[in-house]
């Protein structure tokens, strides 16, 4: 996997402004931002498209490889994942938006993101991610954490919501269902979440922007 490393000198278009200014105010002031029907609809419609039409041989399951690092054990989660490198049209846009995303929020906010990297996930029925931390503190460099949701259609009887929680004492959270272009920005160290247990195949894109922690002869991100 190829992090995708990101440009700075970017415009974004008068709707991705004003999503981006909400999405930076609510991380100023809270550390996360839940929009509903918020990515641009002709990108969440070239982003289902190409996740209903790719094989199920592109996808592996999470918890392998590069996801396991952040990981505490094998039976956190029971879905699989494609990471997007640009090979797609589809792919090629998102990444695109996000770069946009990136050079805003450090423009305003001054995080200093370097990189991001995301996979798209597809829960089938019963699958679950249990309750975790996307960067565990001093261990990682993801600093935001982003999820947006491939479904056109969500009853509340598929479940597979989002559950954001406000801090680690939180029991209750913030209920998110993840139908077509909900977009959840949060402070990856600070907001456990977990995906409840799925009734319906469930599409989303995960997605972490990170800083640079590269050492001498030690890429990090890598390469
Ligand atoms: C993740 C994650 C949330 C979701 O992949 O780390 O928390 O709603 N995903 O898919
Ligand atoms: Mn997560």
């Amino acid at each position: 996997m190829v992090a995708y490393e990101l440009s700075s000198n970017l415009y974004c278009d008068e709707f991705n402004q004003a999503l981006f200014e909400r999405i930076a105010r609510d991380i100023e002031k809270k550390g996360y931002s839940i929009n509903p029907a918020a990515l641009p609809i002709g990108l969440s419609a070239i982003l289902f498209d190409h996740v209903i039409q790719m094989s199920g041989s592109k996808f592996e399951n999470a918890g392998i490889g590069r996801e396991r690092q952040y990981m505490k054990n094998h039976f956190v989660r029971s879905d699989e994942i494609c990471w997007i490198n640009g090979e797609s049209d589809a792919g090629t846009q998102w990444l695109n938006w996000a770069t946009q995303l990136q050079a805003y929020l450090n423009r305003r906010l001054f995080l200093g993101l370097f990189s991001f990297e995301s996979h798209f996930a597809h829960y089938s029925p019963g699958d679950y991610y249990k309750r975790h931390v996307d960067a565990f503190n001093g261990k990682t460099n993801r600093i935001l954490s982003l999820a947006t949701y491939l479904n056109p259609e969500w009853l509340p009887e598929d479940g597979g919501e989002l559950v954001l929680y406000r801090n680690q004492q939180d029991r209750d959270g913030i209920r998110v269902t993840p139908v077509l272009g909900t977009l959840v920005v949060f402070l990856s160290e600070e907001f456990p979440h977990e995906v409840l247990v799925s009734n319906q195949d469930r599409y989303s894109i995960a997605g972490w922007f990170r800083v640079n922690c590269s050492i001498e002869n030690r890429p990090d991100p890598p390469l």
